[in-house]
């Protein structure tokens, strides 16, 4: 078996085509502009170009973006100001505060932030929302990955999902999305002993560990779908994932290319959470 690509790109324009279309209609009836208030704290390279990107996007579907750029020397308290002025801020429907924070920042900032506007789905009420079968605004990349299972008529009852990867930002959010749609959930991390022989029980394996070629490719389970979320630089200037891609390639039924699976998903779901955050706000308060 050769596996097919999951093409995240391809999606990702699709959708953004929609996300704009609907912005372009919800102005021309007057109703007000999604905006998205960015705040990046230092001047980390990945996250300066991670930034970029989003609010290159913005611009590109009619999203008003807002840059709040601070100091790698900014105290909490002011991080904490920046946070509760742009929560106040009417023209302002969605908060993306950029991680990872600097260490002398208390990561409990992010709890600051009104889960109303909270596009990264990060805030513990929106966390919590989603493991309860509930869920409002839903962190990205899971998010991005739930639409691209999706589009390929994924199934998910019946089915173990085996999760490399325990962050707040991807593994964890990752298993409730995939319980969420009825899976039976693996997650597997640092302390995970036999790694493979998790990995090899997977119909569906996501990994997102951050560590090139841990995931073997003939663990893969014959017709399993991959998913690899991570994007590891090598010296030589080359992006791969966790999987190895070739190897895997042979056993998997689906697999999405690094790059160019998952990251652009990953931006397009906060486009479209932040359009979700104004089109909730409509509801309780008009323009
Ligand atoms: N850093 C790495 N990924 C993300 C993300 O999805 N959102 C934010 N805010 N920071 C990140």
């Amino acid at each position: 078996m050769v596996a097919q690509l999951i093409d995240g790109k391809a999606l990702a324009i699709k959708l953004r085509r929609e996300i704009a279309n609907t912005i372009d209609k919800r102005v021309a009836q007057g109703l007000s502009r999604p905006g998205l208030a960015v705040i990046l704290v230092g001047e980390d390279p990945a996250s300066l170009i991670y930034v970029r990107n989003k609010r290159l996007a913005c611009d590109e579907v009619g999203i008003q973006s807002s840059y709040y750029h601070l100091p790698a020397t900014v105290t909490t308290m002011e991080l904490m100001n920046v946070i509760q002025r742009v929560n106040e801020e009417k023209t302002v429907h969605g908060i993306l505060l950029q991680l990872p924070l600097p260490s002398h920042i208390d990561d409990d900032v992010l709890e600051l932030i009104d889960p109303k506007k909270d596009v990264d789905g990060f805030h513990p009420y929106n966390l919590g929302r989603l493991a309860q079968r509930r869920p409002l605004l839903r962190p990205c990349t899971p998010y991005g990955i739930m639409k691209m299972l999706d589009s390929m008529g994924q199934q998910y009852k019946g089915k173990h999902a085996v999760i490399v990867g325990a962050s707040n930002i991807v593994g964890r959010p990752m298993a409730l999305e995939l319980l969420m749609a009825g899976s039976t959930v693996t997650v597997c991390h640092r302390f995970t002993a036999d790694l493979g022989s998790f990995v090899s029980q997977g119909d569906i394996v996501v990994a997102a560990a951050g560590r090139p070629g841990l995931v073997k490719g003939e663990w893969i389970k014959p017709g399993a779908t991959v998913i690899d979320v991570a994007m590891n630089r090598l010296e030589n200037g080359s992006i791969i994932g966790d999987v190895e891609f070739i190897k895997a390639k042979e056993n998997a039924a689906w697999i999405t290319p690094v790059p160019g699976g998952v990251g652009p998903m990953t931006v397009v779901m906060l486009l479209q959470n932040t359009l979700s955050a104004a089109i909730s706000r409509d509801s309780v308060l008009p323009t």
